[in-house]
């Protein structure tokens, strides 16, 4: 057990907060601000109990000085303001005089929210590389750390697994509510538990693919996920998204466990749809097809307990987007206990407007399937145990 945010007294504390803000930002303006709503309830809990606040989160990748521009957090400034109703102090620089000085002057009830941790990569890559000095310079900052970044958690960086080495710790509200949920899911004794896969990245979810499918009654395979697999049975699939290093792999897999592993009969494709016997070396299968469709309904009706990650099509393009809407239909018809994961694949739950549909659509895209995969995460491991005295 972890300690939480409720396990200290906050009262007149200064009371770090890692939060992930890592939003879609185009010219400064918030695309999706789910994360940014996310963090809300750790911030006003922090707030009520009496702490000084002050905010930390990452956003983009910035490697030279030039990344700055478009990767400031001030517009998370302004949007925190509106939605807590109060004045967001913001401080520029991620260190030095000014920063601390700001730190001290905080009053019982101020929220600071320092700029992107990432500038610290500009010159030497500190906060990627868990500095141990920047480390305890941001420890230096605050009493208590409490860590509610859950989708950053996968990652061993200075703001992250950094600062709780130096100061008493605990998880906050969203990271013990993802954690709690997808725990529901993953660990119940409900069956059939089935895993539905889709997107495209196969090369960083083979890891994913082999943990899954032993606990999964079955484990349904569409998207572009599916062509490696369909050119080691020998179909004339598209190469494009093939990935050549991993057939070997996934003919393993698809031994190992062939009676669970489900995979399309047809697609849709540029010209209409095809089976698999159709397909030739030119057709891209962009979406799943209808007779895909009633397999995947046929699996999944009875099931318990579902996990999906990863869109079925190009469900950005609204000729490919019909198997992942209909994947979603099928889940909510039958009101099966779903966590859907995945960067792109919760932004298809709000893009194809399924919000508030499932029982859980997780905020991690790398953390959760690292998750899913480990059932652990670096950034909560580090976190004070609750037996452990302050
Ligand atoms: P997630 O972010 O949910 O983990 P991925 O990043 O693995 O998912 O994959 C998401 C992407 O996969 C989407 O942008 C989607 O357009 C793409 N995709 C899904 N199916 C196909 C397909 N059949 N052909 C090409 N791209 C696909
Ligand atoms: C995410 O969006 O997955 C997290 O914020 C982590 O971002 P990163 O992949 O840049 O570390
Ligand atoms: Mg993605």
């Amino acid at each position: 057990m972890k300690k939480t945010i409720r396990d200290y007294d906050l009262n007149g504390k200064r009371v770090i907060i890692r939060c992930d803000y890592n939003v879609p930002m185009d010219n400064g303006i918030i695309l999706d601000d789910t994360r940014v709503r996310a963090s809300i309830r750790t911030i006003s809990y922090a707030l009520n109990n009496g702490a000084k606040v002050i905010l930390l989160s990452h956003l983009g990748r910035v490697k030279e000085s030039k990344d700055k521009d478009c990767n400031s957090l001030y517009p998370v400034a302004e949007l925190l303001s509106n939605l807590l109703k109060r004045k967001i102090l913001f401080s520029p620089s991620t260190r030095g005089k000014e920063l601390t000085e700001m730190v001290n002057n905080l009053k019982t009830g101020d929220i600071l929210l320092i700029e992107n941790t990432r500038f610290e990569d500009i010159d030497g890559n500190k906060e990627s590389n868990c500095d141990e000095e920047l480390s305890k310079y941001w420890a230096s900052l605050g009493d208590i750390f409490i860590n509610d970044a859950y989708a950053s958690c996968h990652r061993n960086h200075a703001s992250v697994t950094g600062i709780p080495k130096y100061l008493p710790s605990g998880i906050g509200f969203l990271v013990e509510r993802e954690i709690k949920k997808i725990d529901n899911v993953l660990m119940s004794n409900t069956h059939p538990f089935i895993t539905v896969l889709g997107g495209k990245k196969i090369d960083d979810k083979l890891g994913l693919i082999e943990s899954l499918v032993k606990i999964s009654d079955k484990l349904l395979i569409g998207g572009a996920m599916s062509f490696t697999f369909l050119k080691v049975l020998g179909y004339d699939i598209n190469d494009d998204l093939v990935s050549m290093d991993n057939l070997i792999n996934c003919k393993k897999v698809l031994d190992d466990y062939k009676d669970k592993i489900v995979l399309p009969l047809d697609f849709v494709c540029e010209d209409g749809n095809k089976e698999l016997d159709e397909l030739n070396k030119n057709d891209k299968g962009m979406d799943i097809g209808p007779k895909t469709i009633r397999l995947f309904r046929k699996e999944l009706k009875d099931a318990k307990r579902v996990i999906l990650n990863g869109p079925m099509g190009i469900f950005e393009d609204k000729r490919y987007a019909k198997g992942t809407r209909k994947i979603f239909n099928i889940l909510g018809e039958y009101k099966i206990k779903t966590v859907i994961g995945g960067g792109d694949s919760a932004s298809a739950v709000n893009k194809l407007g399924y919000d508030g549909m499932f029982y859980h659509v997780s905020t991690g895209g790398g953390a959760t399937m690292k998750y899913l995969e480990e059932r652990k995460l670096e950034g909560i491991e580090v976190i004070d145990d609750a037996k452990k005295q302050n």
